[in-house]
């Protein structure tokens, strides 16, 4: 195992972020990872898997260790289900593939999310209707402080709108090594989600097959959202806001088009892209070099040369005007480095 000095993290974070780490390594075992947390004990640590959900605001001062724990194997079989065992390390989108080759079903609509299969449990990814918490059975995590391997459920994971035990009792005390799923080996579709009837009608589908949703997924992804290979970003920089039932009555005096969702007890979601397109935010450049995203307000973008800070100053400008327009407060959903 090679330990860098003064490594560049550019290629290691989807927004493609000069900054740099003190030390870095790439490890591919639990007993790697053992050894060089043992050896750098005193040192500040990074775990990163895909990097595309941080935002590296500074040079790392400590060691940052890029996570290629890799494997993927069928741990049990019924009839009707599938089990599946992954490294963490696996790219989620090739994992995905691999699912809808096999025609098991589950995570069609979550095709091309970046990432990796660890960091997924990590903010219970989602998207077009499904989440990470449906389809999800276990997950083993080394947890530094004690050594230990432990194994974590559904209800012990914790899982909410992106978010888990991992973001918050036990942020930077757990490293996922690998997680285990279960699909369905029957077709098991969920096409409700406005979008993919759209696309598939598009596709001239009447009789979808697995295929034919993760298809229809990445093309409404690929027409919305950039792709990281060509312009640097970590897909939603906010979370839609769930606010109170009475802010939403007060929004819709004024806007009566303004999309919502209820989620029940009294709370709404609004969609944070359509706040921020609202203002006036969406598709503004600044210097030629970063800014929001033109067909998705979500999504900050850094076309070139930017430097994290200024993506995160950007990201407190619009956190406060949105506040100020409509006593909505977002919040941040990349993790801040
Ligand atoms: N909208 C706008 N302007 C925008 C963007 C969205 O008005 O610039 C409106 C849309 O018209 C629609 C509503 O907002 O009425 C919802 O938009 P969309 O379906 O595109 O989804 P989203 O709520 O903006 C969420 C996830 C995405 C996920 C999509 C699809 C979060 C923070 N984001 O976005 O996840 O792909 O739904 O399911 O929940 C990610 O987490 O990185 C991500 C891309």
């Amino acid at each position: 195992m090679d330990i860098l000095k003064s490594a560049s993290l550019k290629s290691y974070n989807t927004f493609g972020i000069d900054a740099s780490a003190k030390l870095f390594a790439i490890v591919t075992s639990l007993a790697e990872i053992q050894e060089l947390y043992a050896h750098f004990k005193n040192e500040n640590k990074l775990p990163l898997g895909g990097g595309s959900n941080i935002l590296l605001t500074q040079n790392f001062d400590g060691l940052v260790t890029k996570l290629n724990l890799n494997g993927k194997e069928i741990v049990k079989e019924t009839e009707d289900h599938v089990w599946l065992k992954v490294g963490a390390g696996e790219a989620w989108h090739d994992f995905v593939i691999w699912c809808v080759e096999n025609n098991w079903s589950g995570v069609e609509n979550m095709s091309l999310i970046p990432g990796s299969v660890g960091a997924a449990p990590m903010q219970n990814i989602g998207a077009y209707g499904a989440e990470l918490k449906d389809v999800f059975k276990s997950l083993e995590a080394w947890l530094p402080e004690d050594n230990s391997v432990e194994v974590f459920d559904n209800k012990t994971c914790d899982f909410g709108y992106r978010s888990s035990i991992f973001k918050k009792q036990l942020k930077g005390k757990a490293i996922i090594l690998n997680v285990t799923f279960k699909l369905s080996k029957k077709q098991n579709l969920n096409t409700s989600y406005g979008s993919i009837e759209e696309e598939l009608a598009l596709m001239k589908i009447s009789n979808p097959t697995i295929k034919n949703v993760s298809d229809a997924v990445i093309r409404i992804r690929q027409s919305k959202l950039p792709n990281p290979a060509e312009i640097g970003n970590a897909g939603s920089f906010f979370k839609n806001p769930v606010v109170p039932t009475e802010t939403v009555v007060q929004l819709l005096k004024k806007y009566p088009n303004a999309p919502n969702y209820n989620v029940g007890e009294g709370l709404v979601k609004v969609p944070a892209g359509w706040l921020i397109e609202t203002v006036g935010w969406k598709g503004k450049v600044f210097d030629d070099r970063f800014g929001v995203h033109k067909k998705q307000a979500l999504v900050l973008v850094n076309y070139q040369n930017t430097k994290g800070q200024e993506i995160f100053d950007l990201s407190e400008n619009i956190i406060e005007d949105i506040t100020e327009k409509f006593g909505i407060t977002l919040e941040r959903e990349v993790n801040i480095i």
